[in-house]
């Protein structure tokens, strides 16, 4: 680290930091000559063949968008091929007004999300657990992350959370500890399997600790931690055991039935209390949709937040 101040190395550095952020912002913001901006709201109405085509025509404004469809292009774009392109926009016109915040209203839209969280606690082996939507893979880990901490701190008196995640787990559960206030253990993973060292996790477990983490699969290198181990540390510590299958979502329940081998990651696991499993990704539902799952009801309840006062309340007739 000390090289890097010498003025000479510090110059080189900065010279091609420089660089590299010039050419990420020529890919990002379409500069140039054609480059029409809409920075205020139209004068008149627009038609929809206007908006459509002012569409297409910024698809190869500055540089065209990579093409997906070649299929090299990992982590991004999750397509289901085009008869389910056909899927999501019927089903987007259909409901394209509605408000899942109002059930009383959109009986049906509260239906669907209750039968696709029973589809996926089946998937995962607990047709009698609980589940919810969310928008997304990271907001169903902070929402797990969130459970666990009001579960701790109601049934074993936690009041200064910490948690114990694998250097491979996603970002998402450095999002959570900083929103909402528990310290992060990470802890390396093994050179060669790539799964969370066990024997660090265990060291760092505490009277503190509200939740571990294994991923089934992680982002960085599609490895699985060893779950049936993490299992056993959560159990016997009586503390929480997030799986993050989020990509591994509509693969990993079905590589038995596909005649793959695989190790246990799922609620047939003793120790695991929460799964989230990403119906964006290997689900192929637009973004942002997922689904997190928890061993119980009992579990899903220390994930609302409730107000009876708040005066919107009394708004609606
Ligand atoms: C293993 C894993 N967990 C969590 C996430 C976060 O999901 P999202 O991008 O939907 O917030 C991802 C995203 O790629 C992921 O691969």
């Amino acid at each position: 680290m000390l090289v890097l101040q010498l003025p000479s190395i510090k110059a080189k550095v900065d010279r091609e930091m420089g660089d590299a952020r010039a050419l990420i912002q020529s890919r990002l913001i379409p500069k140039g000559e054609g480059v029409v901006r809409h920075l205020a709201l139209p004068k008149e109405s627009k038609s929809l063949d206007w908006i459509l085509e002012e569409m297409a025509r910024m698809d190869h404004e500055g540089s065209s968008h990579t093409d997906y469809l070649d299929g090299k292009l990992s982590g991004a774009v999750y397509h289901g091929g085009e008869d389910m392109e056909k899927v999501i926009v019927s089903a987007f016109q259909h409901y394209c007004v509605s408000n899942p915040l109002h059930p009383d209203v959109f009986p049906a839209v509260r239906k669907m999300e209750a039968e696709v969280v029973a589809m996926c606690l089946r998937m995962y082996n607990n047709p009698e657990g609980a589940g919810v939507t969310t928008s997304g893979g990271t907001e169903s880990i902070i929402m797990s992350v969130k459970t666990h901490r009001d579960w701790a701190r109601a049934v074993k008196g936690i009041t200064e959370p910490e948690m114990v995640v694998s250097a491979s787990a996603h970002a998402a559960f450095d999002k959570a500890s900083a929103y909402l206030k528990i310290k992060l253990h990470t802890i390396p993973v093994d050179p060669k399997t790539r799964q969370v060292n066990l024997k660090r996790v265990a060291r760092a477990v505490n009277v503190n600790t509200i939740m571990i983490v294994g991923s089934a699969i992680n982002f960085p290198d599609g490895c699985q931690d060893d779950i049936i181990s993490l299992g056993k540390l959560a159990k016997r510590k009586n503390i929480g055991l997030h799986v993050d299958c989020c990509l591994g979502s509509f693969i990993m329940p079905f590589l038995g039935k596909a005649g793959f081998k695989f190790e246990p990651f799922d609620f047939t696991v003793e120790g695991v209390t929460s799964i989230s499993c990403d119906t964006h990704k290997y689900g192929f539902a637009p973004k942002g949709s997922s689904v997190l799952m928890y061993r119980s009801k009992e579990l899903r309840q220390h994930q609302y937040y409730i107000n009876p006062a708040w005066t919107g309340k009394f708004c609606r007739p």
